[in-house]
């Protein structure tokens, strides 16, 4: 034996471990439009930054002839690299091995991963593609996913947790997803669910296809349980590495500066004139989103999902900001059940990491009627507000039009933390609009009036006047000034500085007990 056989002996394991499940079901793997585990993390990751860990691990069951079969790897590749420069954490399941299901060798590489993430402070992100609990494994399987269920938890808020779901994911597999923080999926390609179309045409007789139930665009518009819906897995893997630069390394830390860009120019120079003052009229708050944030780096979060809320990072002179904005073109921007636990959730990571958060607010307040009280609008609206008052990062306000009722104290009012509270002159503050507000108040007036219509159409206006303006609330300093909105992007640039050495502390405590 001289060390040249070692070596040889060594790059072929190594280059068995690299195969996976073997040629056949890698071309299988592509066939299907899929790229391997592997490929996935060559993508993502810096070129050449990967570091592989427990390339070597094989399971010791034995069961239904598993001693036979003992892949290198056990269908997880682990390991660490850089994006852009910065370490992350990787899991990717390989289909090509076992159907990339989760038995204990496999599941205790990723716990042994995660504990390393958090031990040194850098983001985990999850390329899932499995089949799910590895029967033969039975219990052990089951275990090996509440080991890792249990390590989600504890990193949570500590390190950021991404997922990708690029393949499968049933069962209780769903649940570490759904854990972390952003989940990504691949249209086409991924679908999640707790039971699959069998059982629930066997429970339910529904009759649903696999895309139907749980594939990107489903949980992408209904469920909310994709963040961020891609077309390909290409696409994916480039907005995992974009949401990254936006986020830091560990709750200890701030997230990274990047050189400023001014706003988009021709949103910026529309701006002044942006909300029409037509109080009925919609506009798109994404517009003014644009016109004041650094060109281009507004990353959306949610955007088919509770459209009447808009939330998504993006960068202010090059700091990294949580922007959360009432769409008036969608419901008229009213809050609702969704969109309050969409927004509640942006907050609360904001708020974990550290990234200031920016409101823009145009709320005529929260949705009526049976459904939405039925369904717990006052549980789940009670989210968001838990989520703000909570929350000790920067919080900058700016009022663009509506603020009516509970849901401006909701959005990051003064009495809740706001650290500036702004509003545009279009800013209308009151406990209801003008045309409720009188009818409420001026009914017996308005009934004994010889014009009721006329009495009514005087009394909005009279009301209009004397209340939907920014100025009864600055003059009690609910609103700290009320500004031109051109002058928004430099307000707030300024307001970031300031607010850099903000500390608030709360009461002491073991946890606070959100509504959920
Ligand atoms: C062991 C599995 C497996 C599993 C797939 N394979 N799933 N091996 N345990 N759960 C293997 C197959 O035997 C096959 O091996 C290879 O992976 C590829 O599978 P195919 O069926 O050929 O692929 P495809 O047609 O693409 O179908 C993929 C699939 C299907 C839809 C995922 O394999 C499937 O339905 N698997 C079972 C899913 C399941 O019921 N899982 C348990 C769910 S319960 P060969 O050698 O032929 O390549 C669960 C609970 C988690 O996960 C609980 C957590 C608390």
């Amino acid at each position: 034996m001289t060390h040249d056989d070692l070596f040889a002996d060594l790059d072929r394991r190594r280059a068995e471990a690299h195969l996976g499940g073997g040629q056949a079901r890698i071309d299988k793997q592509h066939q299907s439009g899929k790229l391997t585990a592997r490929e996935r993390i060559d993508l993502l990751l810096d070129p050449g930054s990967f570091r592989e860990l427990g390339v070597f691990v094989r399971h010791q069951m034995t069961a239904f002839g598993l001693d036979r079969d003992r892949p290198y790897g056990d269908g997880v590749v682990t390991g660490w690299g850089t994006v852009d420069g910065r370490v992350v954490y990787v899991f990717a399941q390989d289909f090509t091995v076992f159907g990339g299901s989760l038995g204990d060798a496999h599941a205790q590489k990723i716990v042994r991963l995660m504990k390393a993430a958090m031990d040194n402070g850098a983001p985990i992100i999850g390329l899932n593609d499995s089949g799910g609990a590895r029967i033969q494994e039975g219990v052990v399987s089951l275990g090996g996913y509440a080991d890792i269920f249990l390590l989600n938890t504890l990193a949570s808020g500590v390190v950021p947790q991404l997922s990708a779901i690029l393949g499968p994911c049933a069962g209780g597999a769903v649940y570490s997803p759904a854990i972390t923080d952003f989940t990504f999926m691949v249209r086409g390609g991924s679908y999640m669910f707790v039971t699959g179309p069998d059982v629930v045409k066997t429970v339910t007789n529904e009759e649903v296809t696999k895309e139907e139930l749980g594939g990107a665009d489903t949980h992408a518009s209904k469920s909310g349980v994709c963040h961020v819906a891609c077309d390909n897995e290409g696409d994916l893997l480039l907005r995992l590495r974009q949401i990254l630069a936006y986020v830091p390394q560990n709750c200890e830390e701030t997230a990274p500066r990047v050189p400023s860009k001014p706003a988009n120019a021709a949103l910026a120079a529309a701006l002044d004139t942006l909300v029409p003052l037509n109080p009925n009229k919609p506009y798109d708050i994404r517009d003014v989103i644009g016109g004041i944030v650094d060109d281009g780096s507004f990353f959306e979060i949610h955007e088919d999902f509770a459209a009447q809320l808009v939330v998504g990072f993006a960068r202010l002179d090059g700091r990294s900001v949580g922007i959360v904005a009432n769409q008036p073109a969608v419901l008229a921007g009213v809050l609702d059940l969704s969109s309050s636990v969409k927004g509640a959730r942006f907050v609360r990571f904001c708020d974990a990491f550290n990234i200031p958060l920016v409101v823009f607010e145009d709320v005529p307040g929260f949705l009526p009627g049976t459904d939405q009280e039925w369904r717990g609008v006052i549980r789940h609206g009670a989210k968001l507000l838990f989520a703000f008052c909570e929350a000790t990062v920067p919080k900058v306000t700016v009022i663009t039009r509506k603020a009516y009722g509970g849901a401006y104290d909701v959005m990051n009012s003064k009495h809740v933390g706001g650290d500036l509270n702004l509003a545009w002159p279009t800013a209308e503050i009151a406990v209801m609009g003008p045309k409720g507000a009188v009818e409420i108040i001026h009914r017996r007036a308005i009934a004994a009036a010889e014009d009721p219509a006329a009495e009514e159409a005087r009394l909005t206006e009279e009301y209009r006047e004397r209340f939907a303006n920014p100025y009864v609330a600055a003059e009690y300093g609910y609103v700290d000034d009320v500004i031109r909105p051109s002058e928004t992007r430099q307000r707030l640039i300024d307001a970031m500085v300031r607010l850099e050495t903000k500390v608030v502390t709360l009461p002491r405590k073991k946890h606070s007990n959100i509504p959920l």
